[in-house]
């Protein structure tokens, strides 16, 4: 309809996309059919069945079982060209998107394994498709900073092809204030800094992220409203907000998309993006949590314009590439 292809049209960035959150059941089969492995459930039915969450947690303990059947750069290859795909098919002219590497290397992959897929998986799709694309590594929050520190240093053959540093998995509880050291290394050596805020922890996370890490972006935001003077701080810096709808709706940060807060956040002047996180577990692709969201809340073309302007905006183009302008 009208509303799709308008949205379709938008040239827009996908800037919030874990490549792990994008393993489709019908891929998981594949690769486990691929790399002789047995998987807990009898069919791609019964996987689709087992994603219903009610907080990140629920789901983590599921994403984190379903990479398990990635064990090859090829996989990694196939994995990341699918997605990508399916988001040229849906209008993005730019995709950043993230890994986990210690989700690989603490179950025996070599380090290398990972990204050497994912960048050729990257390659294929700009020649290809015709796309932009980064790479950005994230720390799992759950493991000690030491750990992450480890990470960053088996990264250093790699960091002139990663755009930067990210900070995910279980956020209440785990402070960006315990990331310090490694986000001040990351930063030193040149790569760009974001991390997960506010999905399910406190504003002050939010505060924390942006003092003590010294972030690029937020990813979420969400609870940032909760607080009017750190709303009041984001508008003014013009902070980049990821905000995944879907993603919100699926892990019950909000009851329904109609009272998903896009809409006042783009009133209040926050320069919020629409993303999808995990495609394959939330229900949707980029065009999906942008159709969907802009009838649930009722977006105007002008707001549809703004989303995509600060996505464009809010990427890590390099020197060379230049921001688009739209
Ligand atoms: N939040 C935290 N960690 C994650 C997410 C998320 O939405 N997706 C994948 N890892
Ligand atoms: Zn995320």
């Amino acid at each position: 309809d009208a509303l799709t292809d308008f949205i379709r049209r938008l040239p827009k960035a996908e800037l919030h996309m874990h490549v792990e959150g994008s393993l489709e059941p019908e891929m998981m089969f594949d690769l486990a059919r691929r790399n002789r492995i047995a998987l807990p459930f009898p069919n791609v039915e019964a996987v689709r069945a087992a994603y219903s969450f009610s907080r990140l947690q629920d789901f983590l303990d599921i994403y984190y079982q379903g990479a398990a059947v990635l064990r090859t750069e090829e996989d990694f290859h196939d994995l990341a060209l699918a997605y990508f795909r399916r988001a040229a098919a849906d209008g993005a002219v730019r995709c950043e998107i993230f890994f986990d590497p210690q989700t690989h290397t603490d179950r025996g992959l070599p380090f290398g394994v990972a990204i050497e897929g994912l960048l050729s998986g990257m390659a294929a799709a700009e020649t290809e498709l015709g796309l932009s694309t980064g790479l950005i590594l994230c720390f799992l929050r759950h493991l000690p900073e030491d750990a992450a520190l480890d990470t960053l240093k088996a990264a250093e053959p790699w960091l002139d092809r990663l755009l930067g540093v990210g900070l995910d998995s279980s956020e209440a509880g785990f402070p960006p204030s315990g990331f310090q050291k490694v986000f001040k290394a990351a930063g030193e050596r040149g790569l760009k800094r974001v991390a997960h805020a506010g999905e399910e922890g406190p504003p002050a996370y939010v505060a924390e992220a942006l003092d003590l890490l010294k972030v690029d972006r937020i990813d979420h935001g969400n609870r940032a409203l909760e607080d009017d003077d750190l709303t009041a701080r984001l508008v003014r810096e013009g902070q980049v907000l990821t905000v995944c709808p879907l993603s919100n709706l699926k892990l019950c940060g909000v009851p329904s998309l109609e009272v998903h807060p896009l809409k006042r956040m783009l009133q209040l002047g926050l320069k919020a993006t629409v993303n999808s996180d995990d495609p394959a577990y939330f229900g949707g692709y980029l065009l999906d949590n942008w159709v969907q969201t802009a009838r649930a809340v009722g977006l105007e073309r002008e707001h549809l314009v703004t989303l995509a302007r600060n996505s464009l905006e809010g990427a890590f183009w390099t020197e060379a590439e230049g921001a688009p302008h739209l």
